[in-house]
């Protein structure tokens, strides 16, 4: 309610993509005052023996979590943990940073709870994570730690492109709890390097071998998108179900085929980009539905695309995924959304 009614009215004055990180950095300052931290704890931790769960080796929490591209670096880990959130994908990170699109690249379209992107991956490199997750007491905080890795934006030969992958999961090893690796053009959904199914298994074979090297076992996670055409995602799933990829994330900003509320002058102002929020949660659904059936429960499912509601979260899960993460909803919603989901979910589970 406070949210509705106060933060987001404010936030709606300026463009998303600041108002987010002023918001984010605030209450990251504010958890430095005694009993701050705790006081949000209070108000949204939720337990449940029937909200934990062991999916692909990692033990979580609950099932909901936050989205890549929220927290690139992982600085707010712990301040959506006090929210609730049991996990957190960090990233997309790069090996080096990067600026990524120009500004303004994050539009909202408040007729279809949809946010339009074309970031092109801004981020301040691994190195800058690796400082703010080693500052982390990971004694105080539960929350799990995805890392999305991507390619740099200037790598554009397969060797450079494998190359900052290798970089970046061997950098970032000792701080994931689990890996996604982000062959997803977030700009152009239907493209990406998924469509090149040889680099993408090239690079997913570099992976799993160096991972025999380490130790410790971390899951390695595919994040797929909702708008591939069957034929390609067949195919994807049959190369991860023979590599040993640990899971999918399925879902993502979906491509312009949506229908939308929003008026076509608009969206011609506002130019390209991958739609999040409610227009991607039918794709996301159906994507899932067809993973789990197809890969017969073998590949664990993150659901990830308009997941805005806890009854979309439970559509989810109830379709396959094993978890959810949620951008969009932070941002129309707030970041009570995942105690309220949890609510929902106990509520269920108790009936
Ligand atoms: C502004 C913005 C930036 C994003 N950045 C990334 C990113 O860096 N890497 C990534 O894998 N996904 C990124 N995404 C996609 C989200 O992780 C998520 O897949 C998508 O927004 C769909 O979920 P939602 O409907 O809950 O927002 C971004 C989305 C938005 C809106």
């Amino acid at each position: 309610m406070l949210y509705k009614l106060l933060v987001k009215p404010l936030l709606s004055l300026f463009p998303p993509e600041s108002s987010t990180g002023v918001l984010l950095r605030m209450l990251k300052g504010a958890r430095r005052i005694p009993l701050v931290a705790p006081l949000i704890r209070a108000g949204h931790s939720v337990k449940g023996k029937s909200l934990e769960r062991e999916v692909f080796g990692v033990r979580f929490s609950g099932p909901v979590g936050v989205a890549a591209g929220l927290d690139r670096s992982g600085e707010f880990a712990d301040l959506f943990s006090d929210f609730g959130f049991s996990f957190i994908e960090i990233g997309s990170l790069t090996p080096l940073p990067q600026d990524g699109e120009a500004r303004p690249r994050v539009f909202t379209l408040p007729r279809d709870t949809a946010l339009v992107s074309r970031t092109g991956n801004p981020n301040k490199g691994v190195q800058q994570a690796i400082s703010e997750l080693s500052r982390r007491d990971r004694s105080r905080s539960r929350i799990r730690i995805g890392v999305n890795i991507t390619a740099g934006i200037r790598s554009v030969t397969e060797e450079a492109i494998i190359s900052d992958y290798r970089t970046a999961f061997a950098q970032m090893y000792d701080f994931a709890d689990y890996f996604v690796v982000n062959l997803t053009d977030t700009r152009h959904p239907d493209q990406g390097l998924q469509a090149d199914s040889s680099l993408m298994s090239d690079v997913l074979d570099e992976l799993l071998e160096m991972r025999l090297v380490y130790d410790g076992y971390k899951p390695v996670l595919l994040k797929v998108s909702s708008d591939l055409n069957p034929g390609l995602l067949d195919s994807v799933l049959d190369y991860a179900l023979l590599s040993g990829i640990d899971g999918i994330v399925a879902g993502g900003p979906a491509g312009r085929s949506v229908t939308l509320n929003t008026s076509a002058q608009r969206l011609y102002e506002i130019g390209e980009g991958g739609i999040s929020g409610a227009p991607a949660f039918q794709g996301m659904l159906e994507t899932v539905r067809h993973i789990a059936a197809r890969s017969k429960g073998r590949l664990p499912i993150v659901a990830c695309g308009g997941i805005l509601s806890p009854k979309d979260a439970q559509m989810a899960l109830e379709a396959g995924a094993s978890l959810v993460e949620m951008y969009s909803a932070i941002w129309y919603k707030g970041p009570k959304i995942a105690k309220k989901t949890y609510d929902h979910i106990l509520h269920l589970h108790d009936r």
